[in-house]
């Protein structure tokens, strides 16, 4: 009997872009994909352990999943993937004592292997070495995607920020070969996808085959029939001048740049292990910001880490007013176990202040957001055309260069993965509004 997999997916870019790992993997080794979680003989979550919220969440819908194993009996196997197996398995084996696999990100090839123990054993399968050399080279992902897709070109990190548990849950730094990325994007594209992010947790360091990552930007590009290159995250510490001059002169490489600054203050930046200084950060976005006219920039921040004062707090909102970000991703900040600033800090902000200052990081970030997306507005932008509106069939959603949602009526003819031109109208919350001016473009 053929048995069919489903995966759920929390967590970052590089989860979505794991979980197609693991699908190409399993389909590889003779398994199937199930329609829909109810029809699964296995199934596997793919968990991020970055924040605590992160944990409880897929154990509170691992908790609601027993009844497809325990009662329905349809499911054979059900595994947790990915970084919250890595950070802390005893847990997991505590509170939901009817998962039968737990596999850390270094070793998906294993899986197939686990499923057939486990089918056999019908015992706990358990793998989360960390293994300093895998970098998945020869597998294909699997994707559903029709126009879009992620491509990991760097696994792990070495900086050890001093809040992040992604060094000890992902392991250290090791870029891909240029070959396996280049496969791998002339793959998708072949499959007519047009947009690809390279992704990594510091996709700046890459280092392969002589190649920095300025270089493999122009390298991938001249691949035929791709669009649009972007990628993400990058660290302040490590933008070159060789990737701004690639940003302003490759016109397929997009006019958006991921850049978390974390916190405004030097003080909270030295005690987060970040490697600049606010003024250096500032200085980056003023000279991308000269060097590529039009480029939209987004970032992460983190409010209440240990010993962050009222003063330091302002900081970081005058950081965002002197940037303009379209967006920003705002986190309160969770003690991780097996950190530097666990073991060395008290987790000293009240949770009052610290909701109080994510409140005011948003209120402001709407303001700067709107501020920034509408200086679109009276200007017609290419957009890729991504799906229907969920809230409205009558209109279509799609992404300029810059990364900035746009939606707009539906036209006859104009489909998912197409390019169109739109006028913008106005700005709302994140998203820009338009109509399409332009017949299709043509050629995918
Ligand atoms: N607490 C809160 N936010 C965190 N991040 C990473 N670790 C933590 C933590 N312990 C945030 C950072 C990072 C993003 C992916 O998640 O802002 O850039
Ligand atoms: Fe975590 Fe810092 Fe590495 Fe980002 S750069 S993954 S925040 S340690």
């Amino acid at each position: 009997m053929v048995l069919k997999f489903h995966i759920e997916t929390f967590g970052c870019q590089m989860n979505v872009y794991d979980s197609d790992l693991v699908a190409g993997i399993l389909l590889n080794n003779g398994y199937v994909k199930a329609d829909s979680i109810h029809k699964a003989d296995i199934l596997f979550v793919n968990t991020c352990a970055i924040r605590e919220k992160a944990v409880e969440r897929v154990i509170h819908k691992m908790e609601q999943y027993a009844h497809l194993k325990l009662k329905k009996g349809k499911l054979k196997i059900a595994g947790i993937l990915g970084c919250i197996p890595q950070y802390n398995s005893d847990r997991l084996k505590k509170e939901l004592p009817y998962i039968d696999i737990l596999c850390g990100p270094d070793n998906y090839d294993q899986l197939p292997q686990m499923i057939s123990d486990c089918l056999k054993s019908k015992k706990l399968q358990e793998n989360l070495d960390l293994k300093k050399e895998q970098n998945y080279e020869d597998i294909l992902p699997f994707t559903e995607n029709t126009h879009s897709a992620f491509v990991t070109v760097i696994r792990g990190c070495n900086n050890f920020c001093a809040y992040c548990v992604v060094p000890y849950v992902r392991g250290r730094e090791r870029s891909r070969s240029v070959q396996s990325i280049m496969t791998e994007v002339k793959d998708h594209v072949s499959k007519s996808i047009t947009e690809i992010t390279l992704l990594g947790q510091n996709v700046n360091s890459y280092n392969s085959d002589g190649m920095n990552f300025a270089q493999l930007l122009n390298k991938v590009s001249e691949i035929d029939g791709l669009r649009r290159l972007r990628f993400a995250t990058s660290h302040p510490k490590d933008i070159s001048d060789e990737l701004i001059s690639v940003m302003a002169d490759n016109p397929k490489v997009c006019k958006h740049l991921h850049l978390p600054f974390q916190a405004g203050s030097n003080e909270v930046l030295k005690r987060m292990n970040r490697g600049y200084t606010r003024e250096e950060y500032l200085s980056k976005i003023e000279k991308v910001r000269k060097e590529i006219p039009g480029i939209a920039l987004t970032t992460d921040i983190i409010v209440g880490f240990p010993g962050e004062t009222d003063e330091d707090f302002e900081q970081t909102l005058d950081v965002m007013k002197r940037s303009g970000f379209d967006n920003s991703f705002m986190f309160i900040y969770s003690e991780r176990d097996l950190t530097f600033a666990k073991k060395n800090f008290n987790d000293d902000v009240p949770k009052k202040v610290k909701a109080e200052r994510h409140k005011r990081v948003a209120e402001l970030q709407k303001q700067l957001g709107i501020e920034q997306i509408g200086k679109d507005t009276g200007s017609i932008k290419e957009v890729l055309v991504e799906s229907v509106s969920k809230k409205r069939s009558t209109e279509m959603i799609g992404r300029t260069d810059q990364n900035r949602m746009v939606i707009f009526s539906r036209q006859d003819g104009v489909k998912e993965g197409d390019y169109v031109h739109v006028k913008i109208s106005r700005a709302d919350g994140v998203s820009l509004f338009g109509e399409i001016v332009n017949l299709r473009d043509g050629g995918r």
